[in-house]
């Protein structure tokens, strides 16, 4: 399928389907009120009958509509005037997607980016009705059989258009189209790699995809294996991978596409392929949703591709620390202890707290190798941040504050929000350890802020560098679908920071 923006009148249009909204209490908007017009009542009439009311995510399909071109004229309910905002404008245009499916239209021209939303403008309009119908249109089907694949229902829609109310606004609806496509596709590569299950989407496959990204994308990939982690002594990581049959991967993404003597942005993000926590196994129930927690790794790669796609003139490194947390006769016990890269020693009081051992020693590779001008790391890190924020935000940590605003900026310009929590060194002390420098969970207010001791954890691995922490444990799925999450936020970070930079040259 194909996007388009264009600005036309609403009953001009020659297309299978045009697309307006209508408020609660049967109150049309302007393109609705424009066909009601030119159909001489024609909508008017249908709502005092009271087929659609207005509802939010209602939808009702009109054929031959008098005085329009169209084949039909589909409403969507919008809710109450006074309550519309973005996420409901985000829900209409996911429902006006659906809908659409559910009809044989070939092309549509949407409406509802006419409406106006405070402190936004027809870029984010445009922008977010595509990432709401990609993310709506959004299936997958790798994991089913072949008689099932040719039974899935074929979409017909092949051009989409956004309409936008004057031709002066075309050239921002265009932009806001070309970011909203480059992010869909970063997106799409996260929720795949999240969504394969943990037998097919190995520590392996991981470095194989970044491999093919090398293909697409002017990035160079580079896998260190066991043997080099050995060499550059990162016994924490190690100390992870043995649990497991499958060999660990470091994956090493470069896309270095800005000035050659400028320091990268590093993207570490963990890549768990399947955390069932070691010797302190999880519990049964829900175990299965650990094939997540390579989610924050996913990110990386959805990333890359996003900027890639945008062709941002910037130098980004990505890094993923992929491996299992499983039990095998060599898995780490409660209580060993390991030597990291960066020669601090760490007692694993609990191997389920493996996110940070891995994260650790992927952070002093990019600070030694990148000095990066800032690091950002994502993870699916702890349960206590799912209580803490819930599936709404994720969980923000940084030592520098001019780098968390800006990633809480990003977030909300593309609704893909964080939340900030502190790192204060009260917090630090609660991860002493009777015998080694650290421990890998607190040992003093044990089960208190599990997000931010698991920041502070990491922090003590980033000193030396601009650092920010997105624990996404509760934004990087939502029921048993990876989100995709939080690649908009950090694709509108890198955008931010190239336009930026750009200013100052
Ligand atoms: N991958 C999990 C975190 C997680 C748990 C994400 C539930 C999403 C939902 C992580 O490796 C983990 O097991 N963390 C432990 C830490 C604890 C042992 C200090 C947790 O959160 O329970
Ligand atoms: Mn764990
Ligand atoms: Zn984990």
């Amino acid at each position: 399928m194909e996007y388009f923006v264009k600005s036309g009148n609403p009953e001009k249009q020659r297309v299978a389907c045009v697309i307006v909204g209508i408020f609660d209490r049967r109150t049309p908007t302007e393109a609705a009120e424009t066909i009601d017009k030119a159909s001489d009542g024609a909508i008017g009439a249908v709502m005092r009958r009271g087929d659609i009311d207005g509802k939010l995510g209602s939808t009702l399909i009109l054929h031959n509509v008098p005085g329009t071109f169209a084949d039909r004229v589909m409403l969507v309910g919008l809710g109450k005037e006074r309550n519309f905002d973005e996420g409901v404008y985000r829900k209409a245009i996911a429902a006006s997607a659906k809908a659409l499916h559910q009809t044989g239209a070939i092309d549509a021209v949407n409406y509802l980016t006419h409406l106006p939303l405070k402190g936004r403008d027809f870029l984010w309009n445009v922008q977010q009705a595509v990432l709401a119908t990609e993310d709506a249109y959004y299936r997958f089907d790798e994991c089913r059989g072949e008689k099932a694949k040719q039974d899935l229902p074929s979409y017909k829609l092949e051009r989409y258009t956004f309409d936008v109310p004057r031709r002066s606004d075309l050239p921002s609806g265009e932009k806001g189209l070309s970011e909203a496509l480059a992010i869909s596709k970063g997106v799409s590569l996260a929720k795949n790699l999240g969504n394969l299950p943990g037998n097919l989407c190995t520590p392996t496959y991981l470095a194989e995809q970044a491999v093919k990204l090398a293909e697409q994308y002017p990035i160079v990939t580079k896998i260190l294996e066991e043997s080099d982690m050995e060499t550059l002594g990162m016994g924490s990581l190690l100390s992870v991978a043995k649990g497991s049959r499958q060999p660990a991967k470091l994956i090493i993404m470069e896309y270095l596409n800005g000035p050659k003597d400028e320091k990268p942005v590093a993207l570490v993000g963990k890549g768990l392929t399947f955390d069932a926590g070691g010797i302190s196994i999880k519990p049964a129930a829900r175990m299965d949703e650990m094939k997540f927690d390579m989610c924050g790794g996913a990110s990386v790669f959805g990333t890359l591709t996003a900027i890639a796609e945008l062709k941002l003139p910037i130098n980004v490194v990505g890094i993923v620390p992929a491996t299992e947390n499983l039990i095998n006769g060599q898995a780490s016990k409660p209580g060993d202890v390991v030597t990291s890269m960066a020669g601090i020693t760490i007692e694993v009081l609990n191997t389920d707290a493996e996110g940070r051992l891995i994260l650790a020693d992927a952070l002093t590779y990019a600070e030694k190798f990148y000095e990066p001008a800032q690091c950002i790391n994502m993870a699916t890190l702890t349960g206590a941040c799912v209580v803490a924020l819930g599936a709404h935000a994720s969980g923000l940590f940084s030592n520098q504050s001019g780098l968390a605003r800006a990633l809480l900026t990003a977030g909300e310009q593309i609704g893909d929000r964080a939340w900030e929590l502190p790192i204060w060194p009260e917090y630090d002390e609660q991860i002493k350890s009777d015998c080694a420098d650290i421990a890998n969970i607190a040992t003093i207010g044990a089960g208190e802020a599990g997000a931010i001791v698991a920041a502070v954890f990491l922090h003590r691995f980033t000193r030396k560098m601009k650092w920010a922490h997105l624990d996404i444990a509760g934004t990087a799925w939502k029921g048993k679908k990876s989100t995709g999450r939080p690649v908009p936020l950090l694709t509108q970070y890198l955008l931010n920071y190239s336009a930026k930079k750009g200013e100052h040259e």
